[in-house]
């Protein structure tokens, strides 16, 4: 079911399925909660699963300016406050859900029970892919959506998603296309003032799962695996056939990875 609350000073759409221990599932740039598809349905049957629109994206409230990944890991407390659910969640993030992740860890972490990072990183950008950010943000005012999903489709799918599910990359380029041009803006300058947070990764004390598609052109294995090295006693995945965006083009092999850490 798909219903909006209050968070904050925010209103959000969120996903809600099933019943059990809470798993909170956030999203990637400049996408929205249906990047889930493949996992909320079967996830549902052993978990809570709240799949939300973070703001300026999907179904939720827009607001022009910046979103710093704080501010969206603040909107994520807020929203579980409103939902009541006060006990710790599994955090499930992808990319842009993984830089939210690293700041729901420093503000929120009693609210934490497990993280689950998806091809995303833990360095901030170089100053140019930042002035990068901000020049596409502009565009997107300017021209529109479209400048989004072609600055972005290339590099989210594996060459054999593109050939055996091409499905996903146009149901994906859809979800782009219908994002509000505000709140691409917004992301984009909030991911472009990120911190660099490599030097916390020792610190995370919760069961942590890292996931990589072998072909991820954003944040690749080598980088990830560095990622779940430094992160003590976290595991490490890898999905053969899948690029950035793994849950969505390998959902069976992310879930059974997920499943058994879930279990673990
Ligand atoms: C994402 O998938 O969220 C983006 O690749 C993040 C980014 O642009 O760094």
């Amino acid at each position: 079911m798909i219903e909006r609350f209050p968070a904050g000073d925010v209103t959000l759409s969120v996903q809600q399925l099933g019943t059990g221990p809470p798993l909170l599932l956030v999203h990637g740039f400049p996408l929205d909660h249906t990047m889930w598809t493949g996992q909320a349905a079967e996830l549902a049957q052993a978990w809570r699963v709240i799949a939300p629109d973070l703001r300026g994206f999907g179904r939720s409230q827009v607001v022009p300016g910046t979103a710093t990944m704080s501010q969206l890991a603040d909107d994520l407390a807020r929203l579980l406050d409103t939902l009541q659910i006060t006990g710790p969640v599994t955090y499930c993030g992808l990319s842009m859900g993984g830089y939210i992740a690293w700041q729901f860890w420093r503000r929120h972490r009693e609210r934490l029970a497990r993280l689950v990072l998806c091809d995303t990183r833990a360095v901030a950008d170089t100053p140019e892919v930042a002035r990068g950010r901000q020049l596409v943000a502009d565009q997107v005012l300017a021209e529109g959506a479209r400048v989004a999903a072609d600055a972005m489709l290339g590099r989210l799918f594996s060459d054999h998603t593109r050939q055996q599910q091409p499905q996903l990359v146009d149901q994906t380029r859809q979800v782009i296309l219908a994002t509000d041009p505000q709140g691409i803006a917004a992301a984009q300058r909030g991911m472009a003032q990120r911190p660099d947070v490599t030097t916390w990764l020792p610190e995370i004390a919760v069961p942590t799962l890292v996931v990589c598609g072998a072909h991820d052109a954003i944040s690749g294995p080598a980088e990830m695996q560095a990622i779940a090295r430094a992160i003590p006693g976290a595991r490490y995945a890898e999905l053969p056939d899948a690029g950035h965006m793994a849950p969505l083009e390998s959902a069976a092999g992310f879930n059974a990875a997920l499943r058994s850490f879930l279990a673990g």
